[in-house]
């Protein structure tokens, strides 16, 4: 409920490399891994594969994702080619229907026809169709107006095919290739302004609110990047996930690594870790120290072993007794974790030591939940509906208060109306406040917006 891109596993195996050069419906296949179709389009815990109904929780409303099975009726059996190439990258389906950019069409933009074509002849021909329909997406007065996405459109849609920079190696293109356009790395590390378009100049991956999670800063900076990564953690985290020392994935970056990025060949992996070093580096304002580089185990003698979570009722407790009790039987009165690594360190780990509290937050609320290389990976949530025992919002905040005095950015504090914001799904943006009473504001906004733009242009083109 907390993330906008929740999913489901995707039950296909990682295509032989050999297969994907030849069989295009294969390359498709490989392709909508790599672009991860499956996350949005197919209800987490469906077999019924990209039959949509996936209500994402973005911040105007639920937007429903549509069905995209071969299904003659209620998918698009009966899309050409040229039909569905507009739809993956203009936004605009084959009823002519703007679509929102929920879809991710922005990143997809950049596709080859030679991809488009494959991934096609995927949807069409390996792709089991389900006479479903796929429920109404309905927002609130003016989100509902779908036409003011052509303005959107005009001034955030950057209408071009990837072209290959000749005095970069193969590698790198390929890397550029994978991380704008078809993983969409952007469209979760990158800010949005507040038209919810991606701010993709000087800001580019320099970390996102999503919904409850944050999405760090991915740029090659080395204080607030990721320039203290060896190329072979880069790959490990992308893998599995998890790199000791430094991170684990959890919320939707965890869902990435499940469905889609752990079935990329090495070969991609090299390349979208060759690109990640160039990206240029963005310092995140106040951080002086790489969020992996903070904090330090307790100094502690406490006996966890055998002390489970389920055992005791911890409705009084707070801080370090929730601590000893909800926590460290994994991850150790220390915080170091096990030795075997299974239960992370929570000293020198990003998600306690960065510039944002959100990531431990949403861990403590809503767990981490991962399956990479055949292993499952499970941290229970202490949120509602918790199988061990729901924390509430103050005793989350004094909790991760002492975890961050203790092990992680001791600069850094939690309030309980911050964990109840999360608990909720994030902060809204500005643009979201505008339905309802503020009738017609945002159409009015874009439009004069669209009219600014266009009149600078032309200003420009005069000069
Ligand atoms: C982050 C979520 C997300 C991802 C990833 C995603 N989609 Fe979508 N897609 C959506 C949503 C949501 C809609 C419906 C948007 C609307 O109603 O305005 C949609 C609509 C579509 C449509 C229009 C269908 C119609 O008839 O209206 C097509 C075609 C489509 N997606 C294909 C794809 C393909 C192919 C991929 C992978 C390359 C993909 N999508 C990846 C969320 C996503
Ligand atoms: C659906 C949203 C989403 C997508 C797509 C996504 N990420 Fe992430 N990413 C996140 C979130 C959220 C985190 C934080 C996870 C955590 O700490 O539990 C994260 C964490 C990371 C980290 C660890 C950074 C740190 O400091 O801990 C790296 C590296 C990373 N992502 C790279 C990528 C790359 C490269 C891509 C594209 C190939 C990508 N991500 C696609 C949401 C996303
Ligand atoms: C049953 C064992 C277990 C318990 C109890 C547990 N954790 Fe975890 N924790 C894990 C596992 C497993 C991971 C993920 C390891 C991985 O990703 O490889 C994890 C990951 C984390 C992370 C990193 C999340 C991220 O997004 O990067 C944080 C922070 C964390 N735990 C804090 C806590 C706190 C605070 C508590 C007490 C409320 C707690 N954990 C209780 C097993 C546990």
């Amino acid at each position: 409920m907390a993330s906008a891109f929740a999913q489901e596993k995707t039950p296909v195996a990682t295509p032989a490399a050999g297969q994907v050069q030849s069989d295009p419906v294969k390359r498709g296949q490989y392709l909508a891994i790599a672009a991860d179709c499956a996350a949005c389009h197919t209800v987490p815990g469906s077999a019924k594969l990209f039959a949509g109904g996936y209500a994402i929780d973005s911040p105007m409303g639920k937007i429903y994702s549509s069905n995209i099975t071969p299904s003659k009726q209620y998918g698009i059996g009966n899309y050409t080619e040229a039909e569905f190439a507009r739809a993956v990258r203009e936004g605009v389906n084959a009823h002519g229907t703007h679509l929102y950019p929920a879809m991710p069409y922005p990143s997809y933009a950049a596709m080859t026809d030679e991809d488009v074509a494959a991934l096609y002849a995927y949807f069409m021909q390996g792709v089991q169709p389900v006479d479903e329909a796929a429920p109404e997406t309905r927002l609130a007065f003016p989100f509902n107006v779908r036409a003011s996405m052509a303005g959107w459109n005009l001034l955030f849609l950057h209408n071009q095919r990837f072209a290959p920079d000749a005095s970069k190696s193969a590698e790198w293109n390929r890397g550029k290739y994978l991380v704008d356009t078809l993983a969409h790395c952007a469209e979760c590390h990158t800010p949005r302004n507040a038209m919810m378009a991606l701010e993709d100049g000087a800001a580019s991956y320099s970390g996102s609110q999503l919904g409850s999670w944050h999405a760090p800063n991915i740029t090659s900076d080395a204080v607030s990047g990721l320039g203290g990564w060896s190329d072979a953690e880069l790959a490990a985290y992308l893998k599995t996930g998890h790199v000791a020392g430094k991170a684990q994935a959890a919320g939707p970056m965890a869902e990435a690594v499940t469905n889609s990025l752990q079935h990329l060949t090495d070969a991609d992996v090299r390349a979208i870790v060759a690109y990640l070093r160039t990206i240029p580096a963005v310092r995140t304002p106040g951080q002086a120290a790489p969020s992996y580089a903070q904090g330090k185990a307790a100094d502690t003698d406490a006996d966890t072993i055998g002390l489970r979570p389920m055992q005791v009722n911890m409705a009084d407790m707070k801080g370090e007794e929730l601590y000893a009790n909800a926590c460290a039987s994994c991850h150790q009165s220390t915080g170091e974790g096990t030795r075997d690594g299974f239960y992370p360190s929570l000293a020198h780990n990003t998600a306690v030591g960065g510039a944002s509290v959100d990531n431990l937050v949403a861990a403590i609320l809503f767990g981490v939940d991962r399956e990479a290389g055949g292993k499952h990976v499970l941290m229970p949530g202490f949120g509602p509906g918790s199988e061990v025992q729901a924390l509430s919002d103050a005793q989350v905040a004094s909790l991760a208060n002492y975890v961050l005095q203790q092990f992680g950015n001791a600069a850094l504090s939690v309030t309980a109306a911050h964990v109840a914001e999360l608990r909720e799904g994030g902060p809204t943006p500005a643009l979201a406040k505008l339905a309802g009473p503020a009738v017609g504001i945002a159409v009015v906004i874009v439009l004069a917006l669209v009219v600014l733009l266009l009149a600078r242009r032309k200003r420009r083109a005069r000069h």
